[in-house]
């Protein structure tokens, strides 16, 4: 039950809960409309089902894509810049150790893992939210070079040019699309977590 001291400090800042849900809609709009923009030039021998993509034709996907790919850049910087100034993410994040994400997955994989305390993630989830927090930043940094090749030279090299800057995007994308799946069944698993990011507590 909610104590008057766990609803005075929520779990989730008002701005980590209005930054997280931009940021999974901005996500959502990037991968779908990058599946049509995928569609129209594609890499590997498949495309993306009409019916799962954004935008309609290439322009539409591209208009789409690029005002995502905006809110996805302006909302993470808040975000990273307001974590790490408040402290939040040495509090939340680290320590990050091997060992324990090894011990917390296995706990997990045997559903031995307790979800008692919403106010700690366990290693695992440290290691997910980091990692994707470190994938999003992958995404827009090889998107960069996909977009703007030219411009930037330093950062083409650093993707091992543009072919396979547009390799690099994709596993991205892929791993963005890995994760958002094992988060939302983790989510369903223990729904309370859901309130904590909609209300706070
Ligand atoms: C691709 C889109 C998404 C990304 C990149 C993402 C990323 C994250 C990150 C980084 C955190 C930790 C935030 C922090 O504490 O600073 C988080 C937490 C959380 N996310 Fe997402 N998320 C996405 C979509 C969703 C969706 C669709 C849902 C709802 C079904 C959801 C529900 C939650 C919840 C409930 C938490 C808190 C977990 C807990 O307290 O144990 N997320 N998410």
């Amino acid at each position: 039950m909610a104590t008057a001291d766990s609803l005075s400090s929520p779990v989730h800042p008002a701005w980590v809960r209005l930054s997280h849900w931009v940021n999974a809609i901005a996500v959502i709009v990037l991968v779908l409309s990058g599946w049509r923009i995928y569609n129209a030039s594609p890499i590997f021998a498949f495309h993306f089902a009409r019916d799962f993509t954004l935008g309609g034709w290439l322009g539409g996907a591209l208009l789409w894509h690029f005002a995502a790919m905006w809110l996805l850049v302006a909302n993470g910087l808040v975000y990273l810049v307001a974590n790490f100034a408040s402290g939040r993410f040495a509090v939340r994040f680290v320590p990050l150790r091997p060992a324990e994400i090894i011990a917390d997955l296995r706990a997990a994989l045997g559903g031995r893992l307790s979800h008692g305390d919403v106010t700690r993630y366990n290693a695992v989830q440290k290691a997910a939210y980091v990692g994707v927090m470190m994938l999003l930043i992958v995404a827009v940094v090889s998107g960069l070079v996909v977009w703007k090749s030219v411009q930037f030279p330093l950062l083409r090299v650093l993707m091992g040019g543009f072919d396979n800057a547009r390799i690099v995007h994709f596993v991205a994308m892929a791993g963005l699309v890995l994760f958002f799946v094992v988060h939302v069944v983790m989510v369903a698993l223990v729904p309370r977590t859901l309130a904590t990011m909609i209300r706070g507590h």
